[in-house]
């Protein structure tokens, strides 16, 4: 397994690389049944959109394998959907991934066996393709950056937010890859602390240059003149072009249209969400206080305090200067062009 590979199929398992033990620790955990698979999303040991997607796909395939002696097999298979579904509301990814599943089973729905060969197939080719749409993105992406410069991220849209490469850090990647010197600029993204945890782990062990600063850092970095550009992923984007991603985003795109600087999104198609008109209709994931009232299990605020924790925001089409897809770049106006990605 590369070493910021989000998973891996092991012919009985998935093997998850736990992402709530980086940077400190390198632990690697086998779920052998699709509870395992929903609670290791919920408790974020693997968490990015595209990531989730393939991590459902495999819960998939063991819940298949938990209920194929059933009379009821696609019923209770159906079931097992649901439950790996409602794991995570925002990243479309999960939800795309598993009705990709069960649209290739579904011809096999009273023969366990066949349909159970059919969604290994599906879940290894929805892995194998997700390095293959990062790389895509990374081609088209990697020419917006400059020659020379910084570029600020959020989150973790690298490696171990998708099967591996990733969205946003694969431009970073294959900008580097074609000569370009560049410096990643990692908000820590709080509450989290996606950014400090994943993203200035993952871009030190493949010995990219990163600087990490705290959020509230990125107006100054900006106003210093220390980043040319913006790129982030996305959890789900809507038809108009309105983009859910990690909580702090959208006052990034803010900052960046103040300050003249390109806020591009980095997004492989199944994170684009025709069936949502906009961002206003995108569900934003609330999460527990506890990850706010706490710092690595400290508590830091005082007892008993309301806290608000969404895990989400949206930002808007008109803060967007591009959509980097594996089809292409999309631009405004992006109800077009986003509707003529599905076309191609
Ligand atoms: O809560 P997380 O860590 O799953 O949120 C992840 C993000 O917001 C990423 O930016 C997004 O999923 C894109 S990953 C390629």
């Amino acid at each position: 397994m590369g070493k910021c590979r989000s998973l891996v199929w092991d012919g009985e398992g998935l093997v998850l690389l736990d992402q709530t033990k980086l940077p400190r620790e390198v632990v690697y955990i086998t779920c052998r049944d699709h509870g395992q698979v929903a609670t290791a999303i919920k408790e974020m040991k693997v968490r990015g959109a595209p990531a989730i997607g393939a991590a459902a796909a495999y819960g998939l395939v063991l819940g298949a394998r938990e209920v194929a002696d059933r009379p009821d097999f696609w019923d209770a298979l159906m079931d097992v959907a649901a439950t790996l579904r409602k794991t995570r509301p925002t990243a479309v990814n999960l939800a795309w991934a598993l009705e990709r599943m069960l649209q290739r089973a579904q011809g096999s729905r009273n023969n366990p066996q066949e349909a159970l060969k059919l969604l290994t197939e599906e879940a290894a080719a929805i892995a194998a393709e997700d390095v293959e749409t990062n790389r895509a993105i990374g081609r088209y992406g990697a020419p917006l950056l400059p020659q020379e410069g910084g570029v600020l991220t959020h989150c973790n849209a690298g490696a171990l937010a998708t099967v591996d490469y990733g969205t946003a850090l694969g431009i970073i990647r294959a900008a580097i890859e074609m000569g370009k010197r560049i410096r990643v600029y990692a908000c820590e993204t709080r509450p989290f602390l996606q950014g400090a945890r994943l993203t200035a782990y993952e871009l030190q062990a493949d010995g990219i240059p990163v600087t990490l600063i705290t959020d509230n850092m990125a107006g100054y970095v900006m106003g210093c003149g220390l980043v040319q550009g913006v790129v982030v992923g996305a959890d789900r984007v809507a038809a108009n072009g309105d983009v859910a991603n990690k909580i702090g985003t959208y006052s990034l795109a803010i900052l960046a249209r103040e300050h003249g600087l390109p806020f591009y999104v980095a997004a492989p198609c199944s994170t684009i969400d025709l069936a949502t008109p906009d961002g206003e209709h995108i569900p934003i994931e609330e999460r527990e206080s506890t990850e706010v009232s706490h710092l690595v299990g400290i508590p830091i605020a005082p007892k008993g305090v309301d806290i608000l924790n969404p895990a989400f925001d949206v930002t808007p089409a008109d803060y967007i200067t591009g959509i980097i897809t594996e089809k292409g770049v999309v631009k405004a106006p992006y109800a077009e062009g986003l509707a003529a990605l599905f076309r191609k």
